[in-house]
Protein backbone atom coordinates (compact mmCIF):
# COMPACT_ATOMS: atom_id res chain seq x y z
CA UNK A 1 0.00 0.00 0.00
CA UNK A 2 0.79 3.60 -0.10
CA UNK A 3 0.60 6.97 1.92
CA UNK A 4 1.20 9.97 0.38
CA UNK A 5 1.15 12.49 2.75
CA UNK A 6 0.82 16.12 1.97
CA UNK A 7 2.56 18.63 4.10
CA UNK A 8 4.39 21.84 4.66
CA UNK A 9 7.53 20.11 6.24
CA UNK A 10 8.54 16.95 4.15
CA UNK A 11 11.82 16.67 6.07
CA UNK A 12 9.71 16.41 9.54
CA UNK A 13 9.37 12.47 8.06
CA UNK A 14 12.98 11.85 7.76
CA UNK A 15 13.28 10.37 10.73
CA UNK A 16 10.37 7.84 10.26
CA UNK A 17 11.83 6.75 6.94
CA UNK A 18 15.76 6.11 7.75
CA UNK A 19 15.26 3.80 10.51
CA UNK A 20 13.03 0.82 12.05
CA UNK A 21 10.55 -0.90 10.28
CA UNK A 22 9.43 1.33 8.18
CA UNK A 23 12.32 1.79 6.72
CA UNK A 24 12.64 -2.05 6.48
CA UNK A 25 8.87 -2.29 5.10
CA UNK A 26 10.02 0.52 1.99
CA UNK A 27 13.00 -1.24 1.40
CA UNK A 28 11.05 -4.49 0.80
CA UNK A 29 8.21 -3.01 -1.24
CA UNK A 30 5.29 -3.65 1.10
CA UNK A 31 5.10 -0.34 2.05
CA UNK A 32 5.23 3.39 -0.60
CA UNK A 33 5.75 6.77 1.16
CA UNK A 34 5.44 9.42 -1.25
CA UNK A 35 5.87 13.18 0.70
CA UNK A 36 4.71 16.31 -1.51
CA UNK A 37 5.58 19.81 -0.25
CA UNK A 38 2.21 21.74 -0.07
CA UNK A 39 3.95 24.96 -1.30
CA UNK A 40 4.33 23.11 -4.83
CA UNK A 41 0.63 22.95 -5.49
CA UNK A 42 0.71 26.66 -4.92
CA UNK A 43 -0.05 29.09 -8.18
CA UNK A 44 1.12 32.84 -6.66
CA UNK A 45 4.61 33.90 -6.32
CA UNK A 46 5.13 33.98 -2.59
CA UNK A 47 4.09 30.41 -2.67
CA UNK A 48 1.14 30.77 0.11
CA UNK A 49 -0.81 28.07 1.61
CA UNK A 50 -2.50 30.03 4.22
CA UNK A 51 -4.37 33.07 4.83
CA UNK A 52 -6.25 35.09 7.63
CA UNK A 53 -9.82 33.84 8.72
CA UNK A 54 -12.91 35.40 7.56
CA UNK A 55 -14.94 37.03 10.69
CA UNK A 56 -11.42 38.09 12.26
CA UNK A 57 -9.99 35.75 15.07
CA UNK A 58 -5.97 35.51 15.68
CA UNK A 59 -4.04 33.15 13.49
CA UNK A 60 -3.95 31.67 10.11
CA UNK A 61 -5.91 28.89 8.00
CA UNK A 62 -4.79 26.86 5.57
CA UNK A 63 -6.42 27.70 1.80
CA UNK A 64 -8.71 25.42 0.35
CA UNK A 65 -6.84 25.98 -3.44
CA UNK A 66 -3.19 24.30 -2.71
CA UNK A 67 -5.06 21.65 -1.03
CA UNK A 68 -7.18 20.36 -3.45
CA UNK A 69 -5.15 20.82 -6.60
CA UNK A 70 -2.58 18.67 -4.15
CA UNK A 71 -5.38 16.05 -3.71
CA UNK A 72 -6.56 15.72 -7.29
CA UNK A 73 -3.38 15.22 -8.48
CA UNK A 74 -2.31 12.85 -6.23
CA UNK A 75 -5.19 10.91 -5.19
CA UNK A 76 -5.54 7.80 -7.64
CA UNK A 77 -9.38 6.75 -8.65
CA UNK A 78 -9.47 3.46 -6.65
CA UNK A 79 -9.09 1.94 -3.13
CA UNK A 80 -8.07 5.36 -1.81
CA UNK A 81 -9.11 7.26 1.48
CA UNK A 82 -8.26 10.93 2.15
CA UNK A 83 -7.54 11.80 5.71
CA UNK A 84 -6.80 15.28 7.34
CA UNK A 85 -5.04 15.53 10.87
CA UNK A 86 -6.88 17.37 13.53
CA UNK A 87 -7.36 17.34 17.14
CA UNK A 88 -10.78 16.84 15.81
CA UNK A 89 -10.75 14.03 14.63
CA UNK A 90 -11.76 9.96 15.23
CA UNK A 91 -9.12 9.07 17.96
CA UNK A 92 -6.98 6.49 16.15
CA UNK A 93 -7.23 3.09 17.64
CA UNK A 94 -6.83 -0.17 16.42
CA UNK A 95 -9.54 -0.91 15.04
CA UNK A 96 -9.07 2.27 12.48
CA UNK A 97 -5.45 1.44 11.94
CA UNK A 98 -5.95 -2.07 10.66
CA UNK A 99 -9.10 -0.50 8.46
CA UNK A 100 -6.61 2.17 7.02
CA UNK A 101 -4.64 -0.83 6.16
CA UNK A 102 -7.40 -2.37 3.83
CA UNK A 103 -6.70 0.79 1.50
CA UNK A 104 -4.55 0.47 -1.54
CA UNK A 105 -3.62 4.39 -0.85
CA UNK A 106 -4.10 6.57 2.00
CA UNK A 107 -3.78 10.37 1.57
CA UNK A 108 -2.48 12.21 4.99
CA UNK A 109 -3.10 15.96 4.90
CA UNK A 110 -1.20 17.55 7.96
CA UNK A 111 -3.46 20.40 9.24
CA UNK A 112 -1.17 23.50 10.65
CA UNK A 113 -1.87 26.64 11.90
CA UNK A 114 -5.77 27.38 13.68
CA UNK A 115 -6.98 25.16 11.38
CA UNK A 116 -7.47 24.17 7.88
CA UNK A 117 -10.77 25.59 5.64
CA UNK A 118 -14.33 24.07 6.60
CA UNK A 119 -14.65 23.81 2.68
CA UNK A 120 -12.14 21.09 2.36
CA UNK A 121 -13.49 18.60 5.53
CA UNK A 122 -16.30 19.16 3.66
CA UNK A 123 -15.77 18.49 0.17
CA UNK A 124 -12.26 16.49 0.09
CA UNK A 125 -11.76 14.57 3.23
CA UNK A 126 -13.06 11.32 3.88
CA UNK A 127 -11.72 10.59 7.48
CA UNK A 128 -9.87 13.17 10.00
CA UNK A 129 -8.31 11.49 12.50
CA UNK A 130 -7.22 12.55 16.04
CA UNK A 131 -4.22 10.89 17.62
CA UNK A 132 -5.09 12.01 21.19
CA UNK A 133 -6.52 15.00 23.61
CA UNK A 134 -3.80 17.60 23.10
CA UNK A 135 -3.18 19.97 20.50
CA UNK A 136 0.22 19.59 18.46
CA UNK A 137 1.50 22.30 16.37
CA UNK A 138 0.85 20.29 13.26
CA UNK A 139 0.13 17.02 11.85
CA UNK A 140 3.30 15.77 10.86
CA UNK A 141 4.20 14.17 13.86
CA UNK A 142 0.51 12.36 13.91
CA UNK A 143 0.95 11.31 10.53
CA UNK A 144 3.91 9.48 11.00
CA UNK A 145 1.88 7.41 14.10
CA UNK A 146 -0.60 6.35 11.98
CA UNK A 147 2.10 5.33 9.15
CA UNK A 148 3.94 3.27 12.14
CA UNK A 149 0.36 2.20 13.94
CA UNK A 150 -0.93 1.04 10.12
CA UNK A 151 2.27 -0.43 8.93
CA UNK A 152 2.26 -3.42 11.67
CA UNK A 153 -1.35 -4.09 9.89
CA UNK A 154 0.41 -4.56 6.18
CA UNK A 155 1.42 -8.73 6.02
CA UNK A 156 4.88 -9.04 6.23
CA UNK A 157 5.93 -5.74 8.23
CA UNK A 158 6.14 -7.00 10.79
CA UNK A 159 8.28 -10.07 11.51
CA UNK A 160 6.13 -12.68 12.59
CA UNK A 161 2.41 -12.15 12.72
CA UNK A 162 2.25 -14.03 15.59
CA UNK A 163 3.46 -10.80 17.61
CA UNK A 164 0.76 -8.25 15.78
CA UNK A 165 -2.26 -10.99 16.89
CA UNK A 166 -0.50 -10.63 20.64
CA UNK A 167 -0.04 -6.87 20.68
CA UNK A 168 -2.20 -4.93 23.06
CA UNK A 169 -5.36 -3.94 21.66
CA UNK A 170 -5.44 -6.15 18.65
CA UNK A 171 -6.22 -9.10 21.87
CA UNK A 172 -8.37 -6.45 23.19
CA UNK A 173 -6.33 -6.45 26.55
CA UNK A 174 -3.00 -4.52 27.78
CA UNK A 175 0.38 -6.91 27.17
CA UNK A 176 1.43 -9.34 30.27
CA UNK A 177 4.83 -8.81 31.60
CA UNK A 178 8.22 -10.46 29.64
CA UNK A 179 11.34 -11.14 31.14
CA UNK A 180 14.48 -11.90 29.69
CA UNK A 181 18.01 -12.77 30.77
CA UNK A 182 19.29 -12.73 33.31
CA UNK A 183 17.51 -15.04 35.35
CA UNK A 184 18.01 -12.82 38.39
CA UNK A 185 19.29 -9.33 38.24
CA UNK A 186 20.16 -7.07 41.49
CA UNK A 187 18.40 -9.49 43.96
CA UNK A 188 15.19 -9.09 41.34
CA UNK A 189 13.85 -12.35 39.98
CA UNK A 190 12.36 -13.72 37.33
CA UNK A 191 8.85 -15.46 38.14
CA UNK A 192 9.17 -19.26 38.51
CA UNK A 193 6.39 -19.95 36.50
CA UNK A 194 8.23 -19.66 33.43
CA UNK A 195 11.15 -21.83 33.87
CA UNK A 196 8.36 -24.58 34.58
CA UNK A 197 8.03 -26.04 31.02
CA UNK A 198 4.57 -26.12 31.53
CA UNK A 199 3.24 -23.99 28.22
CA UNK A 200 -0.09 -24.42 29.37
CA UNK A 201 0.03 -22.73 32.63
CA UNK A 202 2.30 -20.34 31.25
CA UNK A 203 -0.12 -19.15 28.68
CA UNK A 204 -2.78 -18.94 31.67
CA UNK A 205 -0.45 -16.96 33.94
CA UNK A 206 0.04 -14.58 31.44
CA UNK A 207 -3.32 -14.39 30.21
CA UNK A 208 -3.91 -13.63 33.89
CA UNK A 209 -1.20 -10.61 34.12
CA UNK A 210 -2.90 -8.82 30.83
CA UNK A 211 -6.29 -9.23 32.82
CA UNK A 212 -5.37 -7.88 36.24
CA UNK A 213 -2.80 -4.68 34.43
CA UNK A 214 -6.42 -4.02 32.25
CA UNK A 215 -8.68 -4.07 34.67
CA UNK A 216 -6.49 -1.66 36.59
CA UNK A 217 -5.67 0.91 34.17
CA UNK A 218 -8.09 0.47 31.29
CA UNK A 219 -11.21 -1.35 32.62
CA UNK A 220 -13.27 0.03 29.56
CA UNK A 221 -11.26 -2.34 27.45
CA UNK A 222 -12.90 -5.40 29.12
CA UNK A 223 -16.36 -3.32 28.84
CA UNK A 224 -15.87 -3.32 25.21
CA UNK A 225 -14.65 -6.86 24.73
CA UNK A 226 -16.50 -10.29 24.60
CA UNK A 227 -14.83 -12.36 27.61
CA UNK A 228 -13.94 -16.23 27.24
CA UNK A 229 -15.13 -17.94 29.43
CA UNK A 230 -11.86 -18.96 30.84
CA UNK A 231 -11.03 -15.24 31.13
CA UNK A 232 -14.37 -14.74 32.86
CA UNK A 233 -13.21 -16.84 35.62
CA UNK A 234 -9.50 -15.72 36.14
CA UNK A 235 -11.16 -11.99 36.20
CA UNK A 236 -13.42 -13.26 39.06
CA UNK A 237 -10.09 -14.71 40.60
CA UNK A 238 -8.45 -11.40 40.63
CA UNK A 239 -11.34 -9.86 41.64
CA UNK A 240 -11.66 -11.98 45.04
CA UNK A 241 -7.97 -12.24 45.26
CA UNK A 242 -8.32 -8.04 45.46
CA UNK A 243 -11.15 -7.89 48.07
CA UNK A 244 -9.25 -10.21 50.43
CA UNK A 245 -6.17 -8.23 50.80
N1 LIG B 1 -2.81 18.16 14.86
C1 LIG B 1 -2.64 18.86 15.99
N2 LIG B 1 -2.94 18.12 17.06
C2 LIG B 1 -3.31 16.88 16.59
C3 LIG B 1 -3.74 15.67 17.22
N3 LIG B 1 -3.87 15.57 18.53
N4 LIG B 1 -4.04 14.64 16.43
C4 LIG B 1 -3.94 14.74 15.08
N5 LIG B 1 -3.54 15.85 14.45
C5 LIG B 1 -3.23 16.92 15.19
Amino acid sequence: MKFDIITIFPEMFDGLLSAGVIKKAVGKGLLEIGLHDLRDYTTDKHCQVDDRPYGGLEGMVLKPEPIFRAVEAIRQPEKSITCLLTPQGKPLNSRLAERLAGFQQVVLICGRYEGVDERIIEYLIDQEISIGDYVLTGGELAAAVVVEAVARFIPGVVGREESVRHDSFVSGLLDFPQYTRPREFRGYRVPEVLFSGDHKKIASWRLKKALEKTLARRPDLLESRQLTSEEEEILEEIKSERKES
